[in-house]
């Protein structure tokens, strides 16, 4: 191409840049001119054979032209770019007034209720123990003095791991003590809270898997069934958020305690619901309790003289109090709005 169709092309190049719709098109025009092998570049090239007057006149034209057109590729350059991101503003738009569909997990009642539990019983110096769900029959049953023909060594009761003799789920958090005294060895003040296994019907009060807490106090000095009694107010005061507690024993049978009972905790019925008060005239089940008989201490390894008390209270039993629950399989069946309403 000539020079002078070089400069009367002009016009026509500036046209196609500015008129360019398409990254790829502005480019291909910028090579074609600007490239290493493009027109005006090999314009340049082919100056040399000119003389010295013509090499300048021609010179500074070019480079003219060159400049414009690059001033007209930055231009279109930047239209196109502008006109990319108010597309994609366009497309990908995001309403920020939309309700959010995050979930954002929470804690369950359960687990939020166990950690009170321990939050409460550790400020006041007590270990919190944890102890294995897959138990022996040693730490389930004998150290604690449960003979082989109890019933609740029957299998209707226990889950046994097949083919594994003496192996189960463990029936009750009393395990958790047998653990404790093998290691200690003396006095201890220690709660162990966690899940338990029953081979019981699912139903509104039963579940086959649920939640207890067990308590031991064990002391050189000799414990009294008032220290017991003590121990058990203050709980359930903190517990059910209530200053005065009236709570009355019943003997009962248990074989890690001797005296054994149960205890109850005087309610009103306000408005259908539970609440406790000093002067209800009704009374709560709440748990069991006693003072650890001496074959346990032995059955640890311990032969020094040993005073304690103990207690095992159903920790979904207490929530579902506390709360108002009236259903167990609420607590398990992992229904979302109950998640939610209690998070
Ligand atoms: N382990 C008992 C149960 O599952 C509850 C219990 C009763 C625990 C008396 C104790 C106790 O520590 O002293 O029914």
């Amino acid at each position: 191409m000539s020079f002078n169709e070089i400069f009367n092309n002009l016009d026509h190049w500036k046209k196609l840049i500015l008129s360019s719709t398409s990254f790829q098109a502005l480019t291909k025009t910028k090579t074609d001119l600007l490239g290493k092998k493009g027109l005006i570049t090999s314009a340049f090239k082919s100056m040399q054979t000119l003389s010295v007057d013509e090499k300048k006149e021609f010179g500074a034209k070019i480079n003219e032209i060159k400049e414009e057109l690059e001033s007209a590729f930055s231009e279109q350059q930047k239209k196109l770019e502008d006109y990319e991101i108010a597309s994609k503003l366009r497309t990908e738009l995001i309403d920020v007034t939309l309700p959010s569909n995050l979930h954002i997990g929470s804690k369950h009642l359960i687990t939020q209720t166990i950690k009170r539990i321990k939050s409460f019983y550790q400020a006041r110096g007590f270990d919190v123990i944890d102890g294995p769900e897959l138990e022996t029959e040693f730490y389930n049953f004998d150290a604690l003095n449960i003979p082989e023909h109890h019933p609740a060594r029957q299998s209707q009761d226990t889950f046994y791991v097949k083919n594994q003799a003496g192996r189960l789920l463990r029936t009750q958090t009393s395990s958790v003590q047998i653990h404790t005294l093998q290691k200690i060895q003396g006095p201890v003040r220690m709660i162990s809270i966690g899940k338990t296994y029953r081979n019981d019907q699912l139903d509104a009060t039963h579940s086959p898997m649920f939640h207890q807490m067990e308590g031991l106090v064990v002391d050189e000095k000799p414990l009294s069934i008032g220290h017991l009694k003590n121990e058990l107010k203050k709980f359930i005061g903190f517990f059910f958020d209530v200053d005065d507690v009236s709570i009355r024993f019943r003997p009962s049978f248990f074989p890690f305690t001797e005296p054994s009972m149960e205890f109850d905790c005087r309610y009103k019925k306000v408005n259908g619901n539970v609440v406790l008060h000093k002067d209800g005239d009704r009374w709560l089940e709440l748990g069991g309790a006693g003072i650890v008989h001496p074959n346990v201490f032995k059955n640890c390894g311990i032969d020094k003289k040993l005073y304690g008390f103990a207690w095992g209270i159903g920790v979904d039993r207490i929530t579902m109090l506390k709360y108002g629950v009236s259903d167990i399989r609420n607590l398990f069946d992992t229904d979302n709005r109950f998640l939610k309403h209690y998070k």
